[in-house]
């Protein structure tokens, strides 16, 4: 049983479930354009079996059962995504039955009175403008201009709210110096230049949806906690760079218009000309901040060229993912997010859950989201001006690198059937959402 009521959480709090397109719609249907995903699921060695998203949860087509689960759950919002190759496969030519698909799915769920909570981009960049150098290329922020004209011209007069990229860390750094989500690189250059464009891609829809005359407008970052190894000078400032390149580089940049120094002094030398000038675009301002956050990293330095360190195993309990739970985390990041870059913007958590094998009796997940509505209880106790959550995820779905095999839903989803079947922390969300005081 989850141990909050609806009426613990201010009035007018929004509680939502999230998804993606690429993870759950069925990207072979419907005329999508190929990806950088389906590349690097091609490639051996990126992810596990080299599953892709050819099919995923066929949300594609059930989209409005799945609709119906939610609703029935009682949840006042859904966080989904709009894949750029569905509505413009080669990255800039308009396919009529992508626009038509996200116009129907905006419907279902206004018809259900569920609100659309709209991110622009989850990932699922059109292979063709990964062929011109993808986020490496300054030229994407134009190009997700003209995407994000394009959906929202057709959409965006029925959303509630619009974030353009989930998770910037997870474009920029994951994807180009970790290389463990597509493009799949591991270049220092090839990172800061993405850590930039991404920024200015975010900015530059800011300013296109402003100017169709949308509100309700913010970004979706992602956080994890770095907690020094030990508390040598080393370890802590290995710690802070992590913070730095991980958390602040994004808040910075988008609430600062400034990138952190200490991260400047790895991505400086490799960051394409004339960036300094870019921080009006980037630092449009937003109506709101959400925060994804899911573990904390232990951090110790080590002897490796920039940034010198590496993660350590924690002590604390972990998820199926090897994430530990760390719900302070998420209590920290809200109130240090408020004090020192949004001030009194409302904040959201915009994704927040686990991966777990314990199937539909999942009462370990029904844990761990008690632990972190706690944080966010504590978090408003103290101030932070928090004003929603939205759970990662209403399904279980495609894990990226991590393939089918890590469940983060609500609904356990057969692979096979792709039968539903809702998880016990559904039904115990479902009874949380009906205490209405
Ligand atoms: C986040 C992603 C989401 C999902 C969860 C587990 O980083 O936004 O697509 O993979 O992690």
């Amino acid at each position: 049983m989850m141990k909050f009521k609806r009426a613990d959480f201010p009035a007018g709090f929004l509680f939502g479930a999230a998804t993606s397109s690429y993870q759950i719609e069925g990207h072979a249907q419907g005329g999508a354009g190929r990806t950088h995903w389906d590349d690097f699921a091609d490639t051996p060695g990126n992810v596990i079996r080299a599953e892709n998203g050819d099919l995923a949860c066929d949300h594609y087509t059930r989209f409005e059962s799945d609709f119906d689960l939610l609703k029935d759950a009682g949840f006042d919002a859904y966080r989904f995504s709009t894949s750029w190759a569905r509505v413009m496969p080669d990255g800039t030519t308009v396919n009529p039955d992508g626009l038509d698909y996200y116009d129907r799915l905006t419907d279902a769920l206004l018809e259900r009175g569920l609100k659309p909570c709209a991110t622009l981009y989850h990932w699922e960049l059109p292979s063709a403008l990964n062929d011109l150098g993808g986020w490496r290329n300054r030229d994407i922020a134009k190009w997700f201009g003209e995407f994000t004209e394009t959906i929202m011209g057709r959409i965006g007069d029925r959303m509630y709210s619009v974030a353009p990229i989930n998770e910037p860390w997870c474009v920029g750094w994951l994807s180009h110096f970790l290389g463990h989500h597509a493009p799949g690189l591991r270049d220092i250059r090839a990172t800061a230049r993405a850590m930039h464009h991404v920024l200015l891609a975010h900015g530059t829809a800011i300013q296109a949806m402003r100017g169709l005359g949308m509100n309700n407008l913010g970004g979706v970052f992602n956080f994890e906690w770095a907690t020094p190894a030990d508390d040598s000078p080393a370890a802590i400032k290995a710690a802070e760079l992590y913070d730095g390149y991980y958390n602040r580089w994004f808040l910075g940049g988008v609430f600062k218009k400034e990138y952190p120094a200490n991260v400047l002094e790895g991505l400086g030398p490799h960051m394409p000309n004339g960036w300094q000038d870019d921080f009006d675009v980037i630092g449009q301002p937003l109506d709101w901040c959400g925060l994804n956050y899911y573990t904390r990293k232990v951090i110790a330095p080590n002897t490796d060229p920039w940034p010198s360190h590496q993660e350590v195993p924690g002590p604390l309990p972990k998820t199926q993912m090897g994430w530990e739970i760390y719900p302070q985390g998420l209590e920290d990041f809200l109130t240090r997010t408020a004090a020192e870059y949004t001030g009194d913007l409302p904040l959201y958590v915009t994704e927040n859950g686990m991966a777990s094998t314990s199937g539909t009796d999942d009462q370990d997940r029904i844990a761990y989201l008690n632990d972190h509505l706690q944080a966010v209880q504590n978090a408003l106790s103290k101030g932070a001006p928090v004003k929603g959550y939205i759970t990662w995820s209403l399904m279980d779905n495609y894990e990226w690198a991590l393939g089918y095999e890590k469940r983060f839903g609500l609904l356990h989803v057969d692979f096979k059937t792709l039968q539903r079947t809702p998880k016990a922390s559904y039904h115990a969300l479902k009874q949380m959402l009906a205490l209405k005081d």
